[in-house]
């Protein structure tokens, strides 16, 4: 860890997923995640993060080649470590690739990714996707026995679930918050030290970025739902922005 590191610049990739989710509320064309991809780039985002879930509820299969098409920024795809999602990602070669935890029944990723128990498939599932020249990152809670893991399976990324530390803000537990806060900095310590770049998403906003943009091993953070929903009142462009401002404010 370099004294410089604090400063240096986070990345922002923008998860339009929640676009796909109001277009397919009407079954028609809008809004068009493709559209959204296109105006988060021109906003400032650094990449574009899209999940394809296994019941399709958000993104769909062709909404994957039209982003990429579309936009000049890197594209990180998520998704659970299924056969079907291997096909899928070999075939379109995303810059990035996020392992996430997928059940049908969940409203989002609620729990991070259990690699410390399957490390022998997991190592399996990376190996071609890596090979393939994607990025590979796992979504893990900041938990001491996961990020090991991710390090020994070839991952080049870890992805720090931010959602337990977003909860206890909302629910006004500042000392659950604290002591959340304390694991994401020894997990973001812990995977610099083993080699894995270290990322952060899931639950993020304007009221609750600042410390965690000021971890200083983070060099991404992805962020979706908030930015959104957040449109719907101020514009795409401006939540971008504003998200922006907040994550270099927490760096100088
Ligand atoms: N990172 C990962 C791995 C996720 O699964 C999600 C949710 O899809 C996010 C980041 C973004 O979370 P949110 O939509 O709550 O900002």
């Amino acid at each position: 860890m370099t004294a410089s590191a604090t400063t240096r610049r986070l990345r922002l990739g923008v998860n339009i997923d929640h676009v796909a989710t109001l277009r397919n509320a009407r079954g028609g064309a809008m809004p068009d995640p493709v559209r959204a991809a296109k105006l988060a780039q021109a906003a400032g985002a650094d990449g574009i993060t899209l999940h394809l879930r296994e019941d399709r509820r958000h993104i769909r299969d062709a909404d994957l080649p039209a982003v990429q098409q579309a936009v000049d920024i890197p594209i990180n795809l998520e998704m659970a470590a299924t056969d079907e999602m291997g096909r899928i990602a070999l075939a379109q070669k995303p810059h990035a690739i996020c392992i996430v935890p997928e059940r049908r029944e969940e409203r989002t990723t609620e729990g991070g990714l259990e690699v410390a128990g399957d490390e022998a498939r997991l190592r399996d599932f990376i190996a071609p996707l890596a090979a393939a020249g994607s990025r590979v990152s796992l979504f893990v809670a900041p938990d001491e026995a996961q990020i090991e893991a991710a390090a020994r399976v070839g991952a080049r990324v870890v992805e720090l679930h931010t959602g337990a530390y977003c909860d206890y803000c909302d629910a006004g537990d500042s000392a659950a918050r604290d002591e959340e806060l304390r694991r994401l900095f020894v997990a973001a310590t812990l995977a610099d030290e083993l080699g894995l770049e270290v990322h952060a998403g899931h639950g993020l906003n304007f009221d609750n970025v600042g410390p965690i943009a000021a971890i200083p091993e983070l060099v991404e953070l992805n962020i979706g739902h908030f930015l959104i929903g957040e449109a719907v009142f101020i514009g795409l462009d401006r939540a971008i922005k504003e998200m922006r401002r907040l994550m270099d404010l927490a760096r100088e």
